[in-house]
C-alpha cells in the first residue's frame, strides 16, 4: 500500500488527485474518485453560481467521502463559484488559471483545505507564505490551460521551495508516473487526460476515442500570444485557431473563435468546432475503464514500479 502525507492531509486512501476540469469533472465523475479512494474534484468552470451549487449538492448525494471543487481563475464567475464553494462547505478546494491570493484567507477562514495549481517556483512560494496547504505543480505536458516548464524539473524545484506538500500533475497517466512523481519528492498526483477516459466521465464517446487514438505528439499548443496557453489534441479548429493567431488576429478576436469550443467536444463531441484539451500522455493512454479498476491499477503499478527500482540498489 502507497500511503502518503497526502492521504493523512485530505483523509484519502490512495495519493491520487482527478484534476478540476470544466465540463469534464461532473459529480458523477468526482463522485467515483473518491468513492473509489482518491479524492474527486468538482470543476465549476464559468458554470453561473447556481449551477455549480447544484453540482455540489448532486455530488454529495453521490458520495460521504471527502471530495474538493476546482474554478479556474480567470473566468469572470470565479469569485462567486469561490462564494459558493464556502457557502456549500466543500472540504477542498483547487484553484486553476492564476493567482488566488485574494481569496486564500477567506477559504482558510472557512475551514476549507486550499491546493492551488501552480506553474512556477515563484508562485509556489508566494502562495506558502498565505499558509496554503499544499501545492499542485502542473507542467506544460498537461491537458488544458498550461505554464511552460516541465513537470520533471518543476516538481522538485517546487519541493526544494516550499515546506508543504506538493503534488505532481502534468504527462501522469500511469503507476509509472505516480512513482515517478513521489520520486521526485511529490505526496501524490493529480491527472487530468487520464481521466477523461474513464467509464464515468461523461464526456462525448468521440472524446474518449480520439485520446485513445492518440499518438505521443498528438497535442499542440495555442493561445500563447494572448496569454493563455492551452494543450488541445490538433484538430481542425486547433489548427484553424493556430492559423489565425499566427496571422496576427486580436485577442478579442481569439477569444470569440475560442468561445464555446470545449464545451462542443464535451458535450457534443463536434470534431469540427470542438476543442478537446488533453495532455502528451494521450498517447498511453489505451482504454476505458471504470474509475476504481483505474486506480487500483494505477497504485499497484506504481508499487510495482518501486519494487523494481529498489532492486537496482545494492550494498
Ligand atoms: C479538458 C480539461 C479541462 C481542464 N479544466 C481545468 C479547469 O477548469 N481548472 C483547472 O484548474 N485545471 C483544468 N485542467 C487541468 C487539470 O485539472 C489537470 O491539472 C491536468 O489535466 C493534469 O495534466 P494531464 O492532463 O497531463 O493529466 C483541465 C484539463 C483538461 C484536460
Amino acid at each position: 500500500m502507497i500511503h502518503t502525507l497526502l492521504c493523512d492531509l485530505l483523509g484519502i486512501r490512495h495519493p491520487v488527485i482527478q484534476g478540476g476540469m470544466a465540463w469534464v469533472a461532473t459529480p458523477e465523475l468526482a463522485a467515483a474518485v473518491s468513492n473509489a479512494g482518491g479524492l474527486g474534484i468538482v470543476g465549476a468552470g464559468s458554470a453561473p453560481p447556481e449551477v455549480v451549487r447544484s453540482m455540489l449538492r448532486r455530488t454529495r448525494e453521490l458520495t460521504d467521502r471527502p471530495f474538493g471543487a476546482n474554478v479556474p481563475l480567470f473566468t469572470a464567475g470565479a469569485a462567486s463559484a469561490l462564494d459558493v464553494f464556502v457557502e456549500e462547505q466543500v472540504p477542498v478546494v483547487t484553484t486553476g488559471g492564476g493567482n488566488p491570493e485574494p481569496f486564500v484567507d477567506r477559504l482558510k477562514r472557512a475551514g476549507i483545505l486550499v491546493i492551488p495549481v501552480v506553474a512556477s517556483v515563484a508562485l509556489a512560494r508566494r502562495l506558502a507564505r498565505l499558509g496554503v496547504d499544499a501545492i499542485i505543480a502542473e507542467g506544460m505536458e498537461a491537458g488544458g490551460h498550461i505554464g511552460d516548464v516541465g513537470t520533471f524539473p518543476l516538481v522538485p524545484q517546487v519541493v526544494d521551495a516550499v515546506s508543504l506538500p506538493v503534488i505532481a500533475a502534468g504527462g501522469i497517466a500511469d503507476g509509472r508516473g505516480l512513482a515517478a512523481a513521489l520520486s521526485l519528492g511529490a505526496v501524490g498526483i493529480q491527472m487530468g487526460t487520464r481521466f477523461i477516459c474513464t467509464q464515468e466521465c461523461q464526456a462525448h464517446p468521440n472524446y474518449k476515442t480520439r485520446i485513445v487514438e492518440a499518438h505521443d505528439r498528438a497535442s499542440m499548443v495555442t493561445g500563447a500570444s494572448i496569454g493563455h496557453p492551452v494543450r488541445s489534441l490538433r484538430t481542425p479548429f486547433v489548427r484553424r485557431f493556430h492559423e489565425l493567431e499566427r496571422s496576427g488576429a486580436s485577442e478579442q478576436d481569439l477569444v470569440e473563435f475560442g468561445s464555446g469550443s470545449l464545451r462542443s467536444a464535451v458535450q457534443e463531441g463536434d470534431a469540427d468546432q470542438g476543442s478537446f484539451m488533453a495532455g502528451q500522455a494521450a498517447g498511453m493512454i489505451g482504454d476505458i475503464p471504470p474509475v476504481r479498476e483505474l486506480i487500483e491499477r494505477i497504485v499497484a503499478e506504481a508499487e510495482a514500479a518501486l519494487r523494481r527500482a529498489s532492486t537496482l540498489l545494492s550494498d
